[in-house]
């Protein structure tokens, strides 16, 4: 799937709760996204920060005669995003996309007839959502375990609820104020859904994918561990270029040596990350 150096259109900027932010972008000529893949992007007439940010496509629709219209969901945390949150619509901006390796086990390589847990911390939901759309539009069930430190950093909730029921499964929430769904750590309701499946005498899912902070992901990965689940990351190491020309995104791997975020993946296997 090639990626393509282009101008998007803004259409839409929605502010959400917590400086949360969708965008959406008309691009012609881009491919559709692979879920897990990303762009790299900036905000209108951007001069600082001078780098592009790294933005995985959340929702994309076919926008007519070889146009996509790409969704991108972000949360405000420095210069970048925040020039990103304040495009207006009818603005031109520079996408390069779609970039990376996606969800290597979907299509033929997902799971059979399995349950899969999907586990988003916070903005990490952006990275899921067209895995999301994917397990569900091909029948596969899921349950969507959401967590955040309170109520607002669920974002689009009610869409992952809509998919993951869609599929025959369940959206689960955790927050750490209690504001929303039960109160802890999403890796504690995933864990205490595989003891329970445990305890009856097989594992509750057959896969694990997530996407969140570093130190969520790698409960996830412990977790897949310790119950012999296969499992994917899409990881969010900071970039500089997005196509392998910086060497600056580099993720240490277990079995030793590094692989390149951008290139390699941002989607790993769980078991492949020295966490
Ligand atoms: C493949 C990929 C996909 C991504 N998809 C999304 C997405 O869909 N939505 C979204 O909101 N964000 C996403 N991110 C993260 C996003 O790229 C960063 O939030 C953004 O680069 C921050 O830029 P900034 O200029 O606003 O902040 P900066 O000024 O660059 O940084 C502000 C502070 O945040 C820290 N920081 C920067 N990047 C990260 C990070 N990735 N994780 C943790 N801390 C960080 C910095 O060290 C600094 O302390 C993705 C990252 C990658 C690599
Ligand atoms: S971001 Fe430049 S090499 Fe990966």
């Amino acid at each position: 799937m090639a990626a393509l150096d282009s101008r998007g259109k803004v259409l839409e900027v929605r502010a959400l709760p917590l400086q949360h932010f969708l965008l959406r972008i008309r691009v012609a000529g881009m491919e559709p996204a692979a879920p897990g893949q990303f762009v790299m992007v900036a905000g209108a007439n951007q001069v600082e920060p001078y780098l592009r940010r790294a933005f995985s496509v959340y929702d994309q629709e076919p926008a007519g005669t070889g146009a996509l219209t790409i969704s991108l969901l972000g949360k405000v945390i420095g210069r970048g995003t925040a020039a990103l949150a304040a495009c207006l619509p009818g603005q031109d901006v520079p996408v390069l996309g779609p970039l990376g390796r996606g969800f290597h086990s979907m299509g033929a390589n997902g799971p059979r007839g399995g349950r899969a847990a999907v586990v988003a911390g916070g903005i990490g939901s952006a990275g899921l959502g067209l895995l999301a759309q994917a397990l569900a539009r091909e029948g596969r069930p899921f349950d969507f375990y959401y967590g955040g430190r309170s109520a607002d950093d669920l974002v689009e909730a009610e869409e992952f609820q809509r998919l993951s029921e869609r599929s025959g499964g369940r959206l689960l929430r955790t927050t750490e104020d209690g504001t929303a769904g039960a109160r802890g750590l999403v890796t504690e309701a995933l864990a205490a859904t595989l003891e329970a499946g445990a305890a009856q005498a097989g594992s509750a899912y057959e896969a694990l994918y997530t996407c969140g902070p570093h130190g969520l992901m790698a409960a996830v990965a412990r977790i897949a561990v310790e119950h012999g689940i296969e499992g994917e990351a899409a990881m969010e190491t900071p970039m500089g270029c997005g196509y392998g020309a910086c060497l600056g995104c580099a993720v240490e791997l277990e079995e030793g040596g590094y692989a390149l975020c951008c290139r390699q993946g941002p989607v790993f296997n769980l078991r492949e990350v020295a966490w």
